[in-house]
């Protein structure tokens, strides 16, 4: 059994609200409320990227042993910091993780985080008694005043990946598939994403029915097999949508339970936003997290992973004996409520910044609003450096 033995995230501690937000705009706040299902976007200040919201989010749940037994460092990102250097290299420095580990990123849009942990899945499987280290962290930009302004976000997931799992044991079938699509994407030359946000939603409710149907016939589960179903959510209204018409054939039962289980999937990202890579995996410790008296040990969960471009992937699991005891469900909750409303104006400075490009040494902070462990000090020669608070 090889699996998901420690899962956190991490979420910036500024946001702004969507109800506030829309008002500004001269938007029907039901639109973003209820049209689009969004509460709260976290807003990362300079201070917080993709290096350290990861290490943010990796390092409660490792210990000693851990760090001595990590071989593989995964990080799978679609805002990475250097187009060579990648950011698991300095996450790996900044958990202290012992050196004969490597370190890689992945990338293929909102997927990478799933092909870590696959390969993950793999690695341990080749060598018994290791551990590999899945994250996924991004900040998810379209720009000010863009329709797709609502579903930005910003944040990151760690999965400890290992023999003997304590949360969620994966199974071996899985299917993916690819299609070379433009519903998404960003050029290197441009910090926002340029989404065909009416594609993407076809694009994604496509992929989750063609995987589905070759899902099913390969592995002769059907809905009523499933505890629920956890959906990579660029706003929570996305896995619905490709969700319901497949539903339409089931009883009343199996439809509510899925549908229950989906909605309570959906409360961390409804108040934090899209995250990208690690979007699924809040998904599911939204849902595992929740009180969610309904789900027990030997429960299989579905997984549906999307990336634009595109690749998708649906994969399942099964709940480990005892499960609900090595959550970090009272940390999530704490982090979420101790964050600090932004108003439009510090919103929009935040979102205005940009890094200096100079040659020269250049300290950051954002004091007033950063408090998080890791954060980024200073560029100094191009070279971004890290600090770690007392
Ligand atoms: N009250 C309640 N609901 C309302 C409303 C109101 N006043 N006004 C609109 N709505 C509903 C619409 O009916 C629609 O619902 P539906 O999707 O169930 O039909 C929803 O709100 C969105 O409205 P729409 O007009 O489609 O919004 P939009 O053109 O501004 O675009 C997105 C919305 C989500 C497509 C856009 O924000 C986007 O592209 N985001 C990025 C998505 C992404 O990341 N995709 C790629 C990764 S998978």
């Amino acid at each position: 059994m090889i699996g998901i033995d420690k899962i956190n995230f991490f979420t910036p501690n500024t946001y702004i609200d969507l109800v506030t937000l829309a008002k500004h705009r001269g938007i029907d706040p039901d639109k973003f409320t209820i049209g689009i299902g969004q509460a709260k976007m976290a807003v990362p200040t300079i201070t917080q990227d993709t290096v350290s919201m990861g290490a943010n989010a990796a390092f409660p749940i490792l210990d000693k042993e851990d760090l001595n037994k990590i071989d593989l460092v995964v990080v799978g990102t679609e805002t990475g910091i250097d187009e060579s250097k990648s950011a698991a290299s300095f996450i790996h420095q900044l958990l202290n993780i012992h050196p004969f580990a490597k370190a890689i990123e992945i990338k293929q849009a909102c997927y990478g985080a799933t092909a870590g942990l696959m390969m993950a899945q793999d690695f341990i499987k080749a060598h018994p008694g290791r551990k590999a280290l899945v994250i996924g962290s991004d900040i998810s930009r379209y720009g000010l005043k863009t329709s797709g302004e609502v579903t930005q976000g910003a944040g990151a997931i760690a999965m400890l990946v290992s023999e003997n799992p304590r949360i969620l044991a994966l199974e071996d079938t899985s299917v993916s598939m690819t299609e070379s699509i433009f519903d998404f994407w960003r050029p290197n030359y441009s910090d926002t994403a340029i989404v065909d946000g009416k594609f993407s939603n076809e694009a994604y409710i496509n992929f989750f029915k063609t995987i589905w149907h070759e899902f099913s016939k390969q592995t002769e589960l059907s809905f009523e097999d499933f505890k629920a179903f956890c959906f990579h959510l660029p706003y929570t209204k996305m896995g619905k949508k490709a969700l319901l018409p497949l539903l339409e054939n089931e009883s009343d039962e199996i439809k509510e339970l899925i549908l229950h289980h989906y909605n309570l999937s959906t409360t961390y990202t409804r108040d934090i936003g899209n995250i990208y890579t690690g979007s699924l995996y809040l998904s599911l410790m939204s849902l595992l997290d929740s009180d969610a008296h309904s789900l027990k040990d030997n429960d299989l969960i579905g997984l549906f992973s999307y990336g634009s471009g595109a690749v998708g992937e649906l994969f399942y699991g099964r709940l480990v004996k005892g499960f609900e005891n090595h959550l970090l469900k009272k940390e999530h909750q704490t982090s979420l409520e101790n964050r600090y409303a932004l108003s439009i104006d510090e919103y929009e400075t935040i979102f205005n910044k940009v890094l200096p490009k100079e040659d020269g040494i250049h300290p950051l902070s954002e004091a007033k609003f950063d408090n998080s462990l890791f954060y980024l000090s200073s560029i100094t020669n191009h070279q971004r450096h890290y600090s770690k608070r007392q």
